[in-house]
């Protein structure tokens, strides 16, 4: 049955990883292969998830399957992996690390089913604050908010997923703690904008920046999840 949803003839643009593997793939070499296919796969996340392995002739048999067996795209994979894929960067403020809600909070967004694929603790100096918030720099807060981010460590996370972008600004709910919706992080979680313990990308554009802001190459990990076919169809 899988050969009828093979589309035969296309080459994966990987090789080594067997299906489903779950050994993490470095940043550099999706951007590698991203930069080298840019039409065909750069949608394709996470690309080993896609291939069925079957043998290249009927005839094949079970003395030669560990040699012989040719790579298909499994098209309900491929389907999948055509929507859209972001990327968002999360990040628990200062008073959300003091407060003992780091682990609360990365729970929510593994709860939602989103794909943790960076994390770390970090002291956030000045110059990347501002680089951060730089759209805000006429607000009247804007010093009271630099002072705020840089004032103890941060927890920086990027989440990857379908729609994650948006959703992950639901989940944190608005801006003003006493305006935010109860269920949501700020609303459950805070009572003051100025301390209202979570950043979250407000664009895709943004998503992609501020992980590449905050996170060095070699730090951000693309890994197939076991639970992917539980979580969509
Ligand atoms: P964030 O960027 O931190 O996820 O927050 P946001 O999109 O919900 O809100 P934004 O307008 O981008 O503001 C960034 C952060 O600045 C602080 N703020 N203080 N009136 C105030 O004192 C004020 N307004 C905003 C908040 O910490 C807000 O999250
Ligand atoms: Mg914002």
């Amino acid at each position: 049955m899988e050969a009828m949803g093979a589309v035969r003839g296309l080459t994966p643009c990987i090789s080594s990883p067997p299906p489903n593997s779950s050994s993490p793939t470095h940043r550099s070499n999706i951007l590698f292969r991203r930069n080298n296919n840019p039409q065909k796969l750069a949608a394709f996340h996470s690309q080993s998830h896609l291939f069925s392995y079957s043998p290249t002739s009927p005839l094949t048999h079970s003395s030669s399957r560990n040699n012989s067996f040719t790579p298909h795209i499994f098209l309900p994979r491929l389907v999948a992996s055509m929507e859209q894929v972001e990327e968002t960067y999360i990040m628990v403020k200062p008073d959300g690390v003091q407060r003992g809600l780091v682990g609360e909070i990365i729970s929510r967004f593994e709860k939602k089913g989103f794909k943790l694929i960076g994390l770390k603790m970090y002291q956030c100096p000045k110059e990347l604050a501002e680089e951060h918030y730089k759209d805000l720099k006429a607000k009247s807060f804007y010093q009271k908010l630099i002072d705020y981010i840089t004032s103890g460590p941060v927890v920086c996370m990027a989440w990857e997923g379908v729609g994650v972008v948006a959703s992950a600004r639901k989940l944190i709910g608005a801006t003003d703690p006493l305006q935010a919706e109860p269920g949501t992080i700020r609303g459950d979680l805070s009572v003051q904008t100025g301390r209202n313990v979570i950043h979250g990308s407000d664009s895709p554009d943004n998503g992609k920046r501020e992980i590449a802001l905050w996170f060095k190459e070699g730090e951000v990990c693309q890994w197939t999840s076991a639970q992917a076919p539980w979580l969509r169809e």
